[in-house]
């Protein structure tokens, strides 16, 4: 019997470079069969919000698997890009990226006798991707960036599952907790948790900037990267330029019960409808999700043909040897196919598994799942801090601060961008009309709710309110960070 899977073939060069991907599944005798889902530009275009028909949401859920070319995301305000939200609404919460030198293709590293094969693993749902932005004042705009305890593990977890499963000996975690305590704190703190759990294999955490610099300097250095979201983007993208660039990286989006397969490049406009692009990352994307699938003779055999392909100099206008004639997207399929049943002289197929083989169908969770990991722990209110539009000095605001206030709390420091401007600061610190107020608790005996909204609304009397955020204890642990300077 054939397993059914969802594919969108996308826009722009996606149905060109996913046509030629069938065809060498077809060729190969993949027993797939293939339900074609309406998702797309042009059903955002129709009137569907989201980018797809309610039956493509439908079919994508019921078979759990989704092969996509890439979607354009329509220019303008209040469109979301339809790529995340598909990875976010079915919480495809770890993107695995696999780049390795491919022969044939020429990089820096290949000509320097340097071997890649590094994986990274970028968390998909979280961090600023969460796109939750206000502006402030007219001159202040601010995101969330939202990384949670039960997000991160679940990525982190799949990373060393994974490490382990291809065989690799080390595991990083790509940070910027040095700077960012709280949410890349969180982050790595998660990391070092669960690293406990994976004796056998090496765990480490790196600075995001060292990690780069030390990729294009020694790629080979590294097995397997987790990161969160954001920096895992751009991280895996300068992977992607050290393999040969973005014709040549995969990307699966791996969920508990929905995972989505894809290149990393987008619909390259400027060579739409030309049958010129490259297939090559789309066709490692597949032959990742036939691993994921089962089907792992068929991947060996196909990623055969493709390496040896490579290897014989055959290149799509992209790459390789600019003197020798490219082949067209159809005539590279082509290639490939006639090669099945070949091997590369050098590498080969990957023999370990870089996927857990899911071939279970009963993916249809009854409710949404909520996890929360330390429902028992003591919370505490110790202040708030309150952003305020106001464009006068911090001193100032100071003393209008202090009309409003009780014998529960205290004023305590007022910042700027993040900068400490009062009770003392430098003449120096260039403001912007929003401040940040924080009001600490006057005794101790901890607050409630109404005790710190309700000095907030007294406030609002005199001064524009922007928002707050209260001020926390977890534990024993303070929930915020203090102001550069505090
Ligand atoms: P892009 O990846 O489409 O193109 C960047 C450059 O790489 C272009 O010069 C293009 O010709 C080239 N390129 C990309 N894929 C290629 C291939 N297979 N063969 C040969 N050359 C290739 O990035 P861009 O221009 O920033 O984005 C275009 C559209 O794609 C946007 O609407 C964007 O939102 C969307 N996009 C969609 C993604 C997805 O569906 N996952 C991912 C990235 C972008």
């Amino acid at each position: 019997m054939k397993t059914k899977i969802a594919v969108a073939k996308g826009d722009g060069i996606g149905p060109e470079i996913m046509d030629a991907v069938i065809r060498i599944f077809e060729a190969a005798d993949v027993q797939l069969e293939y339900e074609f889902v309406e998702m797309g530009k042009s059903y955002f275009d129709a009137g569907h919000s989201t980018g797809m028909t309610a039956k493509a949401k439908e079919t994508i859920e019921n078979l759990g698997i989704l092969f996509k070319g890439p979607m354009e995301t329509p220019k303008g305000k209040g469109v979301k890009s339809i790529n995340v939200t598909a990875r976010k609404v079915w919480n495809t919460y770890a993107n695995q990226r696999d780049f390795r030198t491919l022969n044939g293709v020429e990089t820096v590293f290949s000509k320097a006798g340097i071997q890649i094969n590094l994986t990274i693993v970028r968390e998909n749902i979280e961090d600023t991707y969460g796109g939750i932005e206000h502006m402030m004042t007219n001159d202040v705009a601010v995101g969330r960036r939202l990384i949670t305890r039960p997000g991160s593990a679940q990525v982190i977890r799949y990373a060393f599952e994974m490490a382990r499963r291809k065989g690799y000996k080390k595991v990083a975690c790509g940070h910027k907790a040095n700077i960012m305590k709280l949410t890349d704190g969180l982050f790595l703190e998660t990391f070092n948790e669960i690293a406990k759990e994976y004796p056998d294999l090496q765990a480490y955490d790196i600075i995001v900037d060292d990690l780069c610099m030390k990729l294009v300097s020694h790629p080979e250095m590294f097995q397997v990267i987790v990161l969160p979201n954001l920096q895992g983007d751009i991280v895996s993208d300068l992977c992607a330029g050290l393999v040969g660039g973005l014709g040549f990286a995969p990307s699966a989006n791996i969920g508990d019960n929905i995972s989505i397969f894809e290149a990393v490049h987008g619909t390259a406009p400027d060579i739409a409808g030309r049958n010129i692009a490259n297939p090559t990352a789309l066709l490692l994307s597949g032959i990742s999700m036939l691993r994921y699938l089962g089907f792992t003779a068929n991947a060996a055999s196909i990623e055969n043909a493709l390496l040896y392909t490579l290897e014989k100099g055959v290149h799509t206008g992209d790459f390789g040897d600019r003197s020798t004639k490219s082949a067209n997207t159809t005539e590279f399929a082509e290639e490939v196919i006639a090669n099945l049943g070949k091997h590369p002289s050098v590498g080969g197929a990957f023999s370990q598994p870089n996927f857990e083989c899911k071939t279970n169908t009963d993916h249809k969770p009854e409710k949404n799942k909520m996890t929360v990991t330390q429902p028992d722990i003591k919370e505490e209110i110790l202040g708030i801090d309150v952003f305020v539009e106001y464009a006068g000095q911090p001193g100032e605001l100071a003393e209008i601060c202090k009309t409003k206030l009780n014998d529960k709390l205290k004023l305590v420091m007022i910042s700027n961008r993040g900068t400490q401007v009062w009770p003392t600061g430098s003449v120096y610190t260039e403001l912007i009309d929003q401040y940040r107020i924080r009001f600490e608790q006057a005794n101790e005996g901890g607050l409630t709710q109404r005790d710190v909204l309700g000095l907030a609304t007294e406030l609002s009397d005199v001064v524009k309110i922007a928002s707050t955020e209260m001020l926390m204890k977890f534990g024993d642990k303070l929930g915020y960070s203090l102001a550069q300077g505090q």
